[in-house]
């Protein structure tokens, strides 16, 4: 047991709060034009390297493995209707620094340490530029990857995804931001420049040296943890920093980019919040709340109104606790505040248009004592036969029976869904009795739910349905819980797009 003693840690409390300034991602710039399927396209090149950056202040530097040397990675600005190539190059060292369990698929001993490969997670893209776990690369190559950028304005984000080390490669700095902007977007004039700010919520631990902590499993020979959670919420990159707002409306576009932590999200005067946007874009109209919860993967485009907190401090805290301070400034004349109250139509798929419904398993499987428990899709590995081949352009509906006592939200590459609905049954008579037993009608779904989505919270206990046309392209994807240590160890599936 002595081997798996976890080193000293960082003392995080005794670090003072909000003294460094939030910092805004750099926005990536394009290196030029590239003919690309024979169009003339605008190219990026970003490299994927070891660097160091400071959490807070008073802590030493951290090393980092990211895009574009910060911590979170370049963002990229994209428009729609408007491809863009990107040149992800792979300067890593050869040997990774957090612990590679070699029990884990895709991770297997012989398998390069440090391998690399990019997905944009919430973009219609051709297969070949999405991200396939098994298409990942080594030290010293780089891939140039086509994203379209044919798909509405929303906020998306691209990470790591190799497969047996996605976690780990998430972890050490592997995530960044793009946007997606359109002229519907643009015609609302929301709150932009200085009044958009750009909100990525990823927890951490340190250890005493101020050096991101991974802890491996306490079981003998156990490496992989069914879970990561981290000590702190860093904002950004800082722990507890701050920003300086304009007394007006305020966008705050947030993702929730932890392996994962899911966040509950409220402002310490108690003012409500209007979302107005979630993964795939904006809502048919604003929803106004006061506590917003967010699933690892999870975006939310919010509009915070700061002109009656003019000179005060506000800070956003996560379970009561506060991990960002807002600094407003005096109140400017002539600002608009009203918040468009029509944003983007947005039509609710009927279950009628589907083709078919798959139904399928969120499943904990058989533990002994010495391997820790997995999770499982529909009772399948990665490496089994791909079962999930919708046709394209056709409508399909998922339902995930959830079993276990954990919410996962899962994610589909390529498509947009929509939340139909979640309905309580009876999980021990599924398990035991193999019979689907209701305990109650179809619920809808939140109301900041009802706009179009990418990754889905399934609840314990619960049956959540999704409606989901399968546009964009044929060929390979995946389907995953965005739980990264899940994900990681086989509650990933393939899925195919035919024709
Ligand atoms: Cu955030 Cu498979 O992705
Ligand atoms: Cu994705
Ligand atoms: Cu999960």
């Amino acid at each position: 047991m002595d081997s798996h003693r976890e080193p000293p840690m960082f003392r995080m409390d005794s670090l003072e709060p909000f003294v460094d300034e939030l910092e805004r991602p750099p926005v990536a710039v394009a290196t030029g034009m590239r003919v690309w399927h024979g169009r003339e396209t605008p190219s990026y090149s970003i490299p994927i390297s070891e660097f160091y950056a400071k959490v807070h202040r008073d802590m030493p530097e951290t090393r980092f493995w990211g895009y574009g040397g910060t911590f979170p990675g370049a963002m990229i600005e994209a428009r729609r209707g408007q491809g863009i190539v990107v040149d992800f190059a792979n300067q890593l060292p050869s040997k990774h620094f957090l612990p590679i369990d070699p029990k884990i698929m895709g991770a297997e001993p012989g398998k390069p340490e440090v391998r690399t490969i990019v997905h944009l997670h919430g973009g219609r893209v051709p297969p070949e530029s999405d991200g396939y776990p098994e298409n990942w690369y080594t030290p010293g190559h780089s891939l140039a990857t086509y994203l379209p950028n044919d798909q509405e304005a929303a906020l998306l984000w691209y990470h790591d995804h190799t497969m047996g080390i996605n976690r780990l490669n998430v972890m050490a700095g592997m995530l960044g931001l793009y946007v997606v902007r359109d002229e519907v977007e643009d015609a609302l004039k929301l709150p932009s420049g200085e009044r958009e700010l750009p909100l990525v919520l990823t927890d951490r631990s340190f250890t005493a040296d101020g050096q991101l902590f991974y802890p491996i499993s306490q079981r003998p020979g156990g490496i992989w943890v069914p879970e990561f959670f981290g000590d702190v919420a860093l904002l950004n990159g800082k722990y507890m920093p701050f920003a300086k707002v304009g007394a007006a409306p305020q966008r705050l576009r947030v993702l929730n980019a932890s392996n994962g932590r899911f966040y509950r999200l409220t402002l310490s005067n108690g003012q409500a919040m209007h979302q107005i946007g979630s993964d795939q874009g904006l809502f048919a109209a604003p929803v106004s709340l006061r506590e917003l919860s967010l699933a690892p993967g999870e975006r939310a485009d919010l509009i915070v109104d700061f002109t009656e907190c003019a000179g005060t401090r506000v800070t956003l805290n996560n379970d009561r606790r506060p991990i960002l301070q807002f600094r407003t400034g005096s109140k400017m004349s002539q600002m608009v505040r009203s918040i468009p109250a029509v944003l983007r139509p947005i039509r609710r798929m009927e279950p009628h248009e589907a083709v078919q419904t798959r139904r399928l398993t969120l499943d904990e499987i058989d533990t002994t004592l010495d391997d820790p428990m997995v999770h499982v899709l529909d009772g399948k590995r990665w490496h089994d036969p791909v079962s999930e081949k919708p046709k394209l352009d056709t409508t399909e509906i998922w339902e995930f029976v959830n079993t276990t006592d954990d919410t996962h939200p899962i994610h589909l590459h390529l498509v947009r869904f929509q939340v139909l609905n979640r309905q309580a049954y009876d999980v021990d008579k599924w398990l035991y009795g193999n019979k689907i037993v209701f305990l109650g009608p179809p619920v809808d779904p939140d109301p900041n739910e009802m706009g179009w989505k990418d990754t889905v919270r399934c609840t314990p206990g619960m049956i959540t349905r999704i409606i989901c046309k399968f546009e964009g392209y044929p060929g390979r994807y995946v389907w995953h819980c965005h739980i990264l240590e899940h994900e990681d160890n086989e509650m990933m599936r393939p899925y195919e797009v035919i024709r």
